[in-house]
């Protein structure tokens, strides 16, 4: 039976996280609107937090790319599944994600975004794992770094369970 229980990032340390996030957003946008695209399913957590701190107006759409289903190694290979409904040719666009780990998602979604003209195009993510990385992609917004690492809670998943646990934890394969 897998146990997720060793907490790495407590409940009150991703909170004022956020809080952080939302206020460089709000002083960055400031006067404008933007459209906050999260990566569901991991996201949704993250992304209902960040939205009721972000005071600038804004808007919400949702896309869907391929995980890691029930192993914990990317395949690297990235599909979008559900697209946004709208236009974002000229808008301001921030993509809402739960973690970057190899980059190769969010720089596949960089492209994609980039390449239907946006106003400008920033990636806000609420956890690291910089070393994991294969690719050269910087968040723009960076929650918290983590070590190398399986991490579950806050929105984020081990074969689609997990997701409610408030604190982000390691997983616990025991
Ligand atoms: P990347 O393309 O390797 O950066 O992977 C990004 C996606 O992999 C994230 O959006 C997560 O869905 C998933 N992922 C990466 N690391 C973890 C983890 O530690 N726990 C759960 N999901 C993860």
């Amino acid at each position: 039976m897998y146990n997720s229980n060793e907490v790495l990032i407590p409940r009150e340390e991703i909170n004022e996280m956020v809080d952080r996030l939302a206020a460089r957003i709000n002083a960055d946008y400031a006067g404008k609107e933007i459209l906050l695209v999260g990566v569901l399913k991991g996201a949704m957590i993250f992304l209902a937090d960040l939205c009721r701190k972000i005071k600038v107006t804004s808007t919400m759409d949702f896309i869907i790319v391929s995980s890691y289903g029930v192993e914990t190694q990317t395949s690297g290979v990235v599909l979008l599944r559900k697209d946004i409904d709208e236009d974002i040719e000229g808008k301001h666009v921030i993509i809402v994600e739960d973690i970057v780990d190899t980059g190769v998602t969010l720089s596949y979604l960089k492209n994609v975004f980039e390449a239907r003209r946006p106003a400008s195009f920033r990636i806000c993510a609420a956890f690291d794992k910089p070393s994991r990385r294969t690719v050269d992609l910087t968040p723009d917004y960076c929650g918290i770094q983590i070590p190398d690492k399986f991490v579950v809670g806050y929105g984020l998943d081990f074969a689609n369970m997990f997701r409610n646990l408030p604190d982000l934890c390691v997983l616990n394969t025991d």
